[in-house]
């Protein structure tokens, strides 16, 4: 099976074949997920909310993804790997924006990063395309801003905003990203975008005119409820399913039901013989 590569990224465009993503931070989760059939893995800064129990994904440092990266790495066989660099990973210079996506590729097996913003990480982009690594950007909603956003709102939905999504979207193109993820912008804005470049748009909370969908896996799968966006959907329970197997687990220690002689191992009765002396 050959890997969904960045060029399967833009063919998928070209033919018109929706590519789906998906986020994991964790070996088993990534591997359920390769062998069903995701095109794309993120390990997402989403990983300080969903996993380490943070707020906001501020506090998610470029060791938290390494470590993530390389467990989910070690799980996909074909899905594209794609390590989010973290709040101030690619702010500060374009020789820290290097070493940083650098390792990603390097020490954690990403195949490509991404990273958030327009025109303010053009230059970044621009540098890591030059020195080989593959970019993802990301426009609309862009958690790591939260603080200069005012909270997580639909963006795009005045003309100047509007325009800048846009305009941003072209600029990130030229700068050679391979893909833009679209986050909660309206969507006939998000169709606009997508019409307008040849790169693919991946939509969460963008409306079904993108070129791939992508969603956070603990959201899909209803084992994450802190926050419940209107763009989820919500395609199992498993957090039902969890505390059920939890709580029958519990019950079952103390009726003495568990564990059973199938789960047990034996012993020759001439050795505790002897033992018992
Ligand atoms: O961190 C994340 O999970 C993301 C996706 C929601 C696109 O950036
Ligand atoms: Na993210």
């Amino acid at each position: 099976m050959s890997r969904f590569s960045t060029a399967s990224f833009l063919s998928s465009k070209k033919e018109g074949r929706k590519i789906s993503m998906l986020t994991a931070y964790d070996y088993s989760t990534a591997r359920l997920l390769d062998e069903a059939g995701v095109d794309s893995i993120l390990v997402g800064d989403s990983l300080g909310m969903v996993i380490l129990g943070y707020e906001n994904t501020l506090q998610v440092t470029v060791e938290d993804i390494i470590h993530h990266t390389k467990a989910v790495a070690r799980g996909c066989k074909r899905a594209l790997v794609i390590a989010d660099m973290p709040f101030l990973s690619y702010h500060i210079s374009v020789e820290e924006t290097i070493k940083n996506a650098g390792r990603m590729i390097q020490e954690a097996n990403a195949h490509a990063v991404k990273l958030e913003g327009g025109t303010e990480v053009v230059d970044k982009i621009k540098a890591l395309v030059k020195a080989q690594i593959p970019v993802v950007g990301h426009l609309g909603l862009t958690p790591q801003s939260v603080n200069m956003m005012g909270g997580f709102k639909v963006q795009g939905k005045d003309e100047v905003q509007a325009r800048k999504i846009l305009e941003d979207a072209k600029l990130l193109q030229e700068a050679g990203v391979f893909s833009i993820v679209l986050e909660c912008v309206p969507e006939k804005l998000a169709k606009i975008i997508t019409e307008a470049i040849d790169i693919p748009t991946i939509g969460i909370g963008a409306g079904k005119y993108c070129d791939g969908q992508v969603l956070v896996t603990q959201d899909m799968l209803g084992m994450f409820s802190d926050f419940s966006p209107k763009f989820v959907k919500k395609y199992c329970d498993v957090g039902s399913d969890i505390k059920g197997a939890v709580a029958a687990f519990k019950e079952e220690i103390q009726k003495g039901a568990f564990p059973a002689e199938k789960h047990t191992f034996t012993i020759d009765e001439a050795i505790l013989d002897k033992i018992n002396l």
